[in-house]
């Protein structure tokens, strides 16, 4: 029923725990230290007691011995409040330590996140993440924990009682300790299903996450389509693996007890018999007798806690690889070391033959040449899915070129420092995005430290000033999570005013006006067209009314630029631009545009 643990997996455990050790305990070694310290007080005092119960026993039926009775019972419990008070003073000290340890390895995996390219979160779920920063951070800390409290109790009071055992009656010790290495063998091989279960367990946890994430996410959805079976089905194929990997795992430790208690059965029906023998037939002392047998009913709780170690480290170790998983990923978009920041003079960008695929062999970009002038709005127009989002998220860096050049007065944005690339860009995407608070709080995250006045201000030039003003809380007024309080258009707008706090000489606007009446969409393009003097604007359009005031039109299609020209220009020459156009709204009203 359960299969071999592979040697390699053991060692892979151990090594995984050196460098957990490390990366995260080095820090707190004097605190382990510490914690061991009294952990190995716990263990002498546990031997103490096994050892003093010979005399204890021979005094009471030696009646001249009584007057050092009391001695002995004063010093018995003064033991047990050591005993108790160095497992106080190590829980403390084990339990801050474990803390501390959780709060770096949250913060390690958060700064290692924030700076990962866009793909590496495009290809996972966000509550893949919750899951990594919250479960598997206090698998590190329990790992450690388990270390520090099985090496120093448990192994010590095992060594201490194997002592004294050895030393009342060597025979029967060697007996009772023949019974470990069967132990060992049993638990070697429950160890591989602990830890299949305990990886089972944390991937159910995370679907968990994600469909309760979706479910508040896309509660609208849910109700319009009737998937609340549905959800309800995918909630309870999570909760039913996570069910179960737990019973598994829990299983596992139950086996481990299962086994532990048989053999110490065993061992210690096996010592008493014996014993008895020696007392009754032999007249050995009763004091030895039962200061061996009380050393090995000692010793079975920490031989128990022991027997379960690896099991546990191993759960614990499933944590500390997916903490690992992240820490270890390579880093694409960590602010360039040396790299000169960019210089932007006029703001002229230029693509060059810019190739780029998401997926291997699937270009999306297949060449593309443009050039968009300071001073000047471009726009990019054409079919769904030829490119548009792509290009603008190339000139940020967003993903790296695979071929030809992206550049900003001439200096190659993969060669500049990284930081200093995005400071220079304010960019409103295709799908806004707000943060948790208020209004104020989103409009003034385009730059930190802005005064009222200018988040006033560029909420006005976003023609958002009005439907704010006209919130009980005004500006003060929160938005929900991902903005759901609000509009699709006065999320666009805020997501405009941001963009012009930010003051950038590149402005990069994805379908800026998408979600937005003609009146709002007239007014917030005058905005823009105000912001054009003094900086770049690149924008992505698909409404005529954005597209015929820029200054030079791409037609982006199939990863090219088709063509290019005002709208005049375009109009005339009666190409791609043309026939896409004269689709949507006739030739005659192209031509009256022109
Ligand atoms: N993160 C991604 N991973 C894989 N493929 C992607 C990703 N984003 C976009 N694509 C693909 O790249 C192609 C171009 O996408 P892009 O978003 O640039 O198009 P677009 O011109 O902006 O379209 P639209 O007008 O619909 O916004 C599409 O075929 C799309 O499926
Ligand atoms: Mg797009």
């Amino acid at each position: 029923m359960l299969d071999r643990t592979p040697p390699e997996d053991q060692i892979g455990a151990f090594r995984m725990l050196g460098r957990l050790i490390r990366d995260f305990g080095r820090d707190h070694i004097r605190g382990y230290l510490l914690s061991a310290l009294l952990l190995a007080l716990v263990a002498l005092s546990v031997t103490a007691v096994a050892a003093m119960l010979k005399p204890v026993l021979n005094g009471m039926v030696a009646a001249e011995k009584f007057g050092q009775m009391r001695a002995m019972a004063f010093e018995v419990v003064a033991l047990f409040v050591l005993r108790g008070a160095a497992t106080f003073g190590s829980m403390l000290t084990l339990s801050r330590i474990g803390n501390r340890i959780v709060a770096t390895a949250q913060r390690r995996v958060f700064d290692r996140l924030l700076n990962q390219n866009l793909m590496f979160f495009q290809d996972r779920h966000s509550s893949e993440f919750v899951a990594r920063l919250v479960i598997a951070a206090n698998g590190v800390r329990d790992s450690l924990q388990l270390v520090v409290q099985s090496g120093a109790r448990d192994l010590l009071s095992i060594v201490g009682l194997a002592a004294v055992m050895i030393y009342q009656d060597p025979l029967v010790a060697a007996g009772a300790i023949c019974a470990l290495p069967i132990l060992v063998f049993f638990i070697r091989r429950i160890i591989t299903k602990v830890k299949r279960f305990a990886k089972r367990s944390f991937q159910g946890s995370t679907q968990i996450m994600q469909t309760m994430s979706e479910t508040v996410l896309g509660a609208r959805i849910i109700k319009a389509f009737n998937l609340e079976a549905e959800m309800r089905e995918r909630m309870a194929r999570s909760v039913r693996t996570v069910e179960g990997s737990a019973n598994r795992i829990a299983a596992g430790n139950g086996l481990t007890a299962l086994l532990a208690d048989t053999l110490a059965g065993l061992a210690i029906g096996f010592a008493v018999y014996y014993g008895s023998w020696r007392v009754s037939v032999q007249h050995a002392d009763v004091g030895s007798f039962v200061s061996f047998l009380g050393a090995l009913l000692l010793a079975y709780e920490p031989a128990k806690r022991l027997s379960a170690f690896s099991v546990n480290l191993q759960n614990g170790m499933v944590g500390a690889r997916l903490i690992y998983e992240v820490l270890d990923a390579p880093l694409d978009d960590a602010p360039s070391m040396g790299a000169p920041p960019l210089q932007v003079t006029e703001g002229r960008i230029t693509l060059e033959r810019a190739r780029f695929a998401y997926r291997q062999g699937e270009d999306v970009l297949d060449g593309v040449d443009l050039v968009a002038e300071p001073n000047q709005t471009t726009a990019l127009v054409g079919p769904s899915g030829g490119g548009k989002s792509t290009i603008l998220g190339v000139i940020q860096r967003f993903f790296v070129l695979s071929g030809g050049r992206a550049t900003i007065d001439s200096q190659d944005v993969a060669a500049v420092d990284l930081a200093s690339l995005r400071a220079r860009i304010a960019f409103v995407s295709q799908d806004v995005f707000l943060f948790r608070g208020t209004i104020r709080d989103n409009i003034a995250l385009g730059r930190i430290g802005a005064s009222e006045d200018e988040i006033v201000e560029a909420a006005r030039r976003a023609n958002a000033h009005d439907f704010i003003m006209s919130f009980a809380e005004g500006y003060d007024a929160s938005v929900g999570e991902q903005g759901t309080q609000l509009s699709g258009g006065q999320r666009q707008r805020i997501a405009i005013a941001r963009a012009i706090l930010k003051n950038a000489p590149i402005l990069l606007l994805d379908e800026p006006t998408a979600a937005l009446d003609s009146e709002s969409e007239r007014e917030v393009q005058t905005a823009l067209d105000a912001l054009r003097m003094g900086r770049t604007t690149m924008v992505v359009a698909h409404r005529l009314q954005t597209i015929v005031g820029a200054d030079r039109i791409y037609v982006i299609e199939k990863g090219r630029a088709i063509e290019s020209g005002s709208h005049k220009e375009l109009v005339a020459r009666e190409g791609a631009y043309c026939s896409f156009f004269a689709a949507q709204f006739g030739l005659g009203a192209l031509r009256s545009l022109a």
